[in-house]
């Protein structure tokens, strides 16, 4: 059965896009057919920082207005055969947007993907509440500090509230060093504020940046500590249990001359 799921947060900037497009990623890598959706109506992000910005024709204003169908939107990853993105467009206004509308598409698309991810927009205004009205369960992503959780708490009293009951949290931007430093909050902290499932961490790691700014997903750095990360979200979303890991240190000459 297909499964809907709505990538989340709170504050803002936490990585949501980055989350969406790596599990995408992990997902498909693992054969399943991924359907992302930017849902950050007015802006665009996962198109870009998939590199497929080039290849968008059509958007969703183009189907509202029958100029094309519903799969003519849909761009094939570079990348992966079986992932696809719905990109969204820059003047498509909330307003224009009608949910039982988008709830007959997401249905549509449901008879082709295995999993619809949609990356919500920042905050709980109209946008995500478009986006989680969309979906049975939810990513929450936050970081380890009080205000990111805090938010996200709030979010997920919204979203039950909505039905919404599904719901896992997501640590990015995870350090150790922040850790046991007392920089930031831990695992168990963040735990006690949510009191919902964690499916996983990533670690805060430059190299998601780049791979962002170059519209290679870091997934694509088959080898590093964060392909791990992805990997390990999607067996927990699959429902595998898979155990905590820690980070694979360099060897020490590669740190000091990095
Ligand atoms: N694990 C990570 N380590 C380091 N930087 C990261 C990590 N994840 C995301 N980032 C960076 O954080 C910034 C915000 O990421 P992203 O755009 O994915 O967040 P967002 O929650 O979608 O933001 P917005 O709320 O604006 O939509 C980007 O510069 C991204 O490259
Ligand atoms: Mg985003």
């Amino acid at each position: 059965m297909s499964r809907t799921i709505v990538i989340t947060s709170g504050k803002g900037g936490v990585g949501k896009s980055s989350m969406t497009i790596n599990i995408g990623y992990a997902l498909a890598d693992k054969g399943a057919k991924v359907c992302l959706i930017d849902a950050d109506f007015g802006l665009k992000n996962l198109d870009v920082m998939m590199g497929l910005e080039n290849r968008v024709i059509y958007d969703l204003k183009d189907v509202i207005a029958n100029k094309c169908s519903l799969k003519q939107i849909l761009v094939k990853d570079k990348r992966m055969d079986s992932l696809f993105l719905l990109p969204a467009c820059k003047s498509l206004a909330f307003d224009n947007l009608n949910l039982d509308y988008m709830s007959k598409m997401i249905e549509q698309l449901k008879e082709d993907f295995d999993y619809i991810l949609i990356d919500s927009p920042a905050g709980v205004e109209k946008g995500f509440q478009y986006a989680s009205g969309l979906a049975q369960e939810a990513i929450i992503v936050v970081t380890l500090d009080v205000v990111s959780l805090r938010d996200a708490d709030r979010v997920v009293g919204l979203l039950l509230k909505q039905g919404i009951t599904q719901l896992h949290m997501l640590v990015n931007k995870y350090s150790e060093e922040d850790i046991i430093k007392k920089r930031s909050l831990d695992l168990k902290e963040a735990y006690d504020i949510l009191s919902i499932p964690l499916i996983g961490i990533v670690y805060d790691d430059h190299i998601m940046i780049e791979a962002n700014n170059k519209g290679m997903p870091v997934y694509m750095n088959k080898n590093d500590n964060i392909t791990g990360c992805f990997q390990r979200i999607v067996k927990r979303l699959e429902g595998m249990e898979v155990p905590f890991q820690k980070k694979k240190r360099k060897p020490l000459l590669e740190r000091i001359f990095r």
